[in-house]
């Protein structure tokens, strides 16, 4: 294991120093640890305003090489990859790090016999299995940019960002599992390319054994190309800034944008916040619960475990299936050290009971995480009772897709903890609390609007195809700082806290909805006349959706059951049932100023039923809507 630099608080404070005088410097240090084909020219290039953000410029490397081939010599034969399918009763599979080596260079090669070089695009949507990893890893070998879509987006949405992306080629299953449940994945991806023509191929694994159609010319089976490739494929040497994948991550405007990572900044940046944050040894193994259609899966799962040369885990179900006691099963099963999984998932947990969790042993585990969303109180303690039984340190990882890994957080048994805060920052890491007037709020104890104010390697680059958006969307609000959307606090020895979104942006069960999105896809109802949408306080998810929803005439008559249900059809069609409202209210008419604009401040107050805080609603166009919306508040 390549292991952390940072073992006592004394380390922690040195190093932040440190990489607040010399940043360049520090981030040399930390490049120097990874292989590099060619060393850089120029550490760093940047200026917020356009934004233009180059590390390493000159440098080479493939970010496979360090993840795999580089530890072949010492790690060959340990385990790089553990995979836990849905089904306990079904066989589990183990890889070695030369085994994985092994099935990401013929991977690799199927891409290329398939018509993809160094810059192309390749989507991949697939389950949690194997070939998943595999897919990705294959991709960055090769240059190939990915672009993971999660399983559970709709054909829809799954089309937008192949449309967005120009994907070349798809990488799917014939269907997937999840809990109890099978979903056609093949056919999502069929009714996803009748109207993108950008895909010339679609390479598909053979997860359930159906018989999937499968068009000639464009579709073969994955198992059907692999006996016609080698098993050696060298590494494509990248340069420091070429793209290593983009993601789509919801915003405050209604289309979800391509987030763009490049090749160094990123490794340098997941290598090196894995290592510290999580503090591993060579015999531990880590498993992070997240999918890897989601940041945390790219950064957490594959890039930064394999980087540090760690054992990983990919668990193929869902945390409830069969049982309430899934999660802690695996544990003692594989003997998994280090256990990093989102608020959500332990509040759902907690609140089947203790019986679950208390029969298992867990006695293998030495640090848990959090991340996704903020950790309230509650479920932080059980979290630490029932699972990490008092003695292993919890570590609330705060960053977003954006920041490409873990930006505020406490080094697991180094730097304090306390319940519900991110804690510190990581060397490296400048964060800003600002006022409303993007005046930096000095000291402790203060609340302002979270900002970062130095780059990171690990930066977004651009949002891919509209660099503006990206300009406007981080890097406009506060002149001279990347914008994160979320407010925090820092308490009096200047641990921040975060707060939660302060833009249009609801973190539902850690998954980010843009309230634009949903509202978009609950207007192609030809019944609907416009609608709002806000987040409000869900025990379990975190946030709740709550739509308001206004009809034309015709539908005004119906049963408001009926018009629900065609809504949330909608939404299951153009996004997916991730993104189904909790509550849809239907209402004559919404807030609005006299200029027209909804005032989403008093829909969140009523959804949030603060009905004592709703402020002036004299200034509105009709006021007495207000007092009808709150009458029939669900
Ligand atoms: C929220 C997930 C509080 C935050 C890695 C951020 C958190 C958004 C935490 C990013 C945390 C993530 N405490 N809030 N530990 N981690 N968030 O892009 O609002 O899916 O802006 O990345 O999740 O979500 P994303």
């Amino acid at each position: 294991m390549q292991s952390s630099d940072i073992h006592s608080f004394e380390d922690y404070q040195k190093a932040y120093n440190y990489s607040i005088e010399q940043p360049e410097k520090f981030w040399e240090e930390q490049a120097n640890k990874l292989k590099w084909t060619k060393k850089w020219d120029k550490t760093l290039q940047w200026n917020f305003d356009e934004p233009n953000i180059k590390w390493f410029e000159g440098g080479q490397l493939n970010i496979t090489e360090n993840c795999l081939d580089r530890h072949l010599e010492r790690r060959g034969n340990k385990i790089a990859l553990i995979w836990e399918p849905n089904d306990p009763k079904e066989r589990f599979l183990r890889l070695t790090y030369k085994e994985l080596y092994d099935r990401v260079c013929q991977m690799a090669n199927v891409l290329k016999r398939n018509g993809i070089s160094k810059g192309d695009v390749v989507c991949i949507y697939m389950p949690m299995i194997p070939e998943l990893t595999v897919s990705v890893l294959a991709c960055a070998r090769i240059g190939a940019i990915h672009s993971v879509v999660f399983a559970g987006f709709s054909a829809s949405a799954l089309a937008g960002r192949i449309e967005d992306a120009q994907a070349k080629l798809i990488l799917t299953s014939d269907g997937l599992n999840r809990g109890a449940k099978q979903i056609p994945t093949k056919r999502i991806v069929d009714e996803a390319l009748e109207n993108c023509p950008s895909v010339e191929k679609v390479i598909v694994v053979d997860r359930l054994g159906w018989a999937v159609d499968m068009k000639e010319g464009r579709d073969s089976y994955l198992h059907n190309e692999l006996p016609l490739v080698d098993k050696n494929c060298p590494p494509t040497p990248m340069d420091a800034e070429d793209p290593l994948f983009i993601l789509y991550t919801s915003g405050s405007t209604g289309k979800p944008k391509g987030v763009v990572h490049t090749t160094a900044g990123y490794a340098i940046f997941v290598d090196y916040t894995f290592r510290n944050v999580f503090q591993m040894n060579e015999s531990d193994s880590f498993w992070c619960t997240a999918d890897i259609g989601w940041v945390t899966g790219h950064s957490y799962i594959v890039y930064g475990p394999l980087l540090a040369g760690a054992t990983t885990t990919m668990f193929e179900g869902v945390p409830t299936f069969p049982d309430p006691g899934r999660f802690w099963q695996v544990i003692d099963k594989y003997g998994i050290t280090h256990f990093y999984t989102a608020p959500t998932a332990i509040r759902s947990l907690m609140a089947a009971g203790e019986d679950h969790v208390l029969s298992y042993s867990l006695d293998s585990l030495k640090v848990i995480g959090s991340v996704g969303e903020p950790i309230n109180e509650e479920a932080w303690h059980w979290y630490n009772i029932h699972v990490g039984k008092e003695r292993c340190p919890i570590v609330d990882t705060w960053w977003q897709t954006e920041t490409a890994g873990i930006m505020i957080s406490s080094l697991a048994g180094v730097t304090p903890t306390k319940p519900s805060y991110a804690a510190y920052p990581l060397p490296g890491v400048q964060p800003v609390l600002l006022d409303g007037d993007g005046k930096e709020l000095h000291g402790n104890s203060v609340e302002g609007y979270l900002c970062i104010k130095y780059p990171w390697p690990g930066i977004l680059r651009t949002t891919y195809g509209d660099h503006e958006r990206c300009r406007q969307t981080y890097f406009s609000n506060y002149k001279g700082y990347y914008f994160t959307g979320d407010g925090a606090k820092r308490d009096e020895n200047g641990l921040y806290r975060i707060i939660g979104r302060v833009d249009d942006v609801i973190n539902v069960s850690g998954h980010r909805f843009g309230t634009a999105e949903i509202e978009n896809a609950i207007n192609i109802n030809q019944k609907v006349v416009e609608s709002a949408v806000v987040g409000y306080p869900h025990d379990i998810k975190g946030q709740g959706i709550y739509a308001f929803v206004i009809l034309w005439d015709e539908g005004a008559n119906e049963n408001p059951d009926r018009i629900r249900s065609e809504i949330n059809e909608t939404i299951t069609a153009e996004i997916g049932k991730i993104a189904k409202p909790d509550k849809i209210q239907i209402v004559r008419g919404l807030p609005k100023t006299r200029s027209g604009k909804i005032m989403r401040r008093i829909l969140r107050k009523i959804a949030e039923n603060e009905l004592g805080s709703l402020g002036d609603t004299s200034t509105l166009l009709d006021p007495t809507v207000v007092d009808e919306i709150i009458e029939g508040r669900l």
